[in-house]
């Protein structure tokens, strides 16, 4: 692609429909196959995203009928989409045509685009649009299939290509071309529904074919074109294994991307990402983490091992794990530490604070230097409603306390090891809140000596 395909094409205004219809059988799921995830984000919502990456100035999304899950993922990825439905389920062409009333809007260029195939990337929408620009009718995204089984071929003359044939409709010879259609289409929006107008059904689904298109403009003395994409990225889901095939090269992506951008991953096959992940220069991240949605880690912060993260911020030179688990709302301070078996719900952790082991923090502030003993615990919740615990500045918290919330201890205050503290503490006293030690001189003797004489009757 020159810088002048792509200038040229981010100047024209683009329809994008996405194909969402499919009923996703092979999927065995309650769940429309369009919202299976992977990297946490819906198919749907992958190609939403990317679409509006590639410069699409409207968005059609086309359904099944009693789709609302669906129409709400819309809905949360890309506001101003519109949503048609599809009501029997007719072929691609007919897909196409259920969002008539937005193609029926002037437009220059048509992209079509399929909810289950999530890989795709947004140059390569660009990619496909560059021949519009230079007088195409229709353009065809092509890959070279190491298995053609199932795909439409593409039926070329030198450059041009002159039909798509589906392969049950295919002879012998059309089956042995690899060069196959990987579904995603441009079409030149004032041209769109008159091509699409034609589809028939005579082939052997009795389907209407939007790959039919490319013979019908060629018919009314139009130019075609191809553009040639990797497999990897018209890989389309249909199963489970499809699923996690595309979960493995979306994961592939976004570990090559993070290391691209000065993160260490010390075995990047066993790191887990969300599509949003966002990891500053110099974090590392060692083997066996997992990011759920919505986290970011700041400059030169460790994830050790075996940590798994949700909607957390951990901000420069912190480390978290091994064996840490951070929930949503997890603020984690410059220099803070969050060591093992430590979950962290909705607290702040201040600047170069400690919380070593074993520790539960909810609902919590905790001020900066404070030292959070191990097996620590917030009892944040009184079975109806959730309380909130204040910790100050370089307060220490002993060992096995129970911090019944709502509570507010000091700043420099100091909680004795295994204490339960049900009253606020102020600032540099001692919070004392356990039973009183006793010692008995001499009770072990007397005590072994009862308890022999006992045994032996
Ligand atoms: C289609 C192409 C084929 C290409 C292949 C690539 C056609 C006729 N064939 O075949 O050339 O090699 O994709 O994967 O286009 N859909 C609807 N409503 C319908 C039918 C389909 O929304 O009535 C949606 C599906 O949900 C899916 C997409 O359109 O997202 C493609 O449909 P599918 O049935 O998978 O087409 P293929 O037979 O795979
Ligand atoms: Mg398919």
């Amino acid at each position: 692609m020159t810088l002048s395909h792509a200038s040229q094409v981010s100047s024209r205004s683009c329809l994008a429909i996405v194909l969402g219809a499919g009923e996703g059988t092979r999927m065995k799921s309650a769940k429309p196959k369009v919202l299976h995830q992977v990297a946490n984000r819906s198919m749907l919502g992958h190609v939403l995203a990317t679409l509006t990456q590639a410069g699409a100035t409207s968005t059609a999304v086309v359904v099944g009928p009693d789709r609302e899950d669906v129409a709400r993922e819309v809905q949360k990825i890309s506001a101003e989409a519109r949503i048609f439905v599809q009501t029997d389920r007719l072929g691609t062409a007919h897909a196409v045509l259920s969002a008539r009333e937005a193609l029926a809007q002037p437009v220059d260029d048509v992209i079509i685009a399929f909810g289950d195939t999530p890989l795709i990337l947004p140059e390569t929408f660009t990619k496909l649009r560059a021949p519009l620009a230079e007088g195409a009718a229709v353009v065809a995204m092509g890959f070279e299939a190491k298995d053609p089984t199932g795909y439409g071929r593409f039926i070329t003359s030198g450059k041009e290509l002159l039909a798509i044939r589906e392969h049950r409709d295919a002879s012998e010879a059309e089956r042995a071309i690899t060069l196959c259609n990987g579904g995603l289409m441009a079409i030149r929006g004032d041209l769109a529904l008159t091509l699409l107008d034609r589809v028939e059904n005579n082939n052997a689904k009795g389907e209407y074919y939007l790959t039919d298109i490319v013979e019908i403009a060629r018919s009314l003395g139009h130019r075609t074109a191809i553009a040639v994409v990797s497999e990897e990225e018209v890989h389309g889901v249909n199963d489970r294994a499809q699923l996690a095939a595309a979960e493995r090269m979306i994961q592939d992506r976004l570990r090559q991307a993070a290391m691209a951008s000065g993160v260490t991953l010390i075995a990047p096959e066993t790191v887990f990402f969300s599509h949003d992940t966002r990891l500053g220069q110099d974090v590392v991240v060692e083997p066996h983490v997992v990011f759920g949605p919505g986290v970011v880690v700041e400059e030169a912060a460790v994830i050790h091992s075996f940590s798994h993260l949700e909607g957390a911020r951990i901000a420069s030179g912190a480390g978290v794990g091994p064996f840490a688990r951070l929930r949503p709302g997890a603020m984690i301070g410059p220099k803070a530490k969050v060591g093992n078996f430590v979950e962290i719900k909705n607290t702040d952790l201040g600047a170069g604070a400690k919380v070593s082991h074993l520790t539960y923090l909810g609902d919590a502030s905790v001020g900066a230097e404070a030292n959070i003993g191990a097996g620590t615990i917030t009892c944040n919740y009184d079975g109806f409603n959730k309380h909130r615990t204040e910790i100050g500045e370089g307060a220490f918290i002993g060992s096995n306390s129970s911090l019944v919330a709502p509570i507010t201890i000091g700043k420099g205050a100091f909680v004795g090891s295994g204490s339960v503290i049900t009253d606020n503490i102020p600032n540099n006293a001692l919070g004392l809140g356990r039973g009183r030690q006793t010692v008995k001189e001499g009770w072990a003797i007397e005590f072994r000596e009862k308890a022999q004489a006992a045994k032996k009757k």
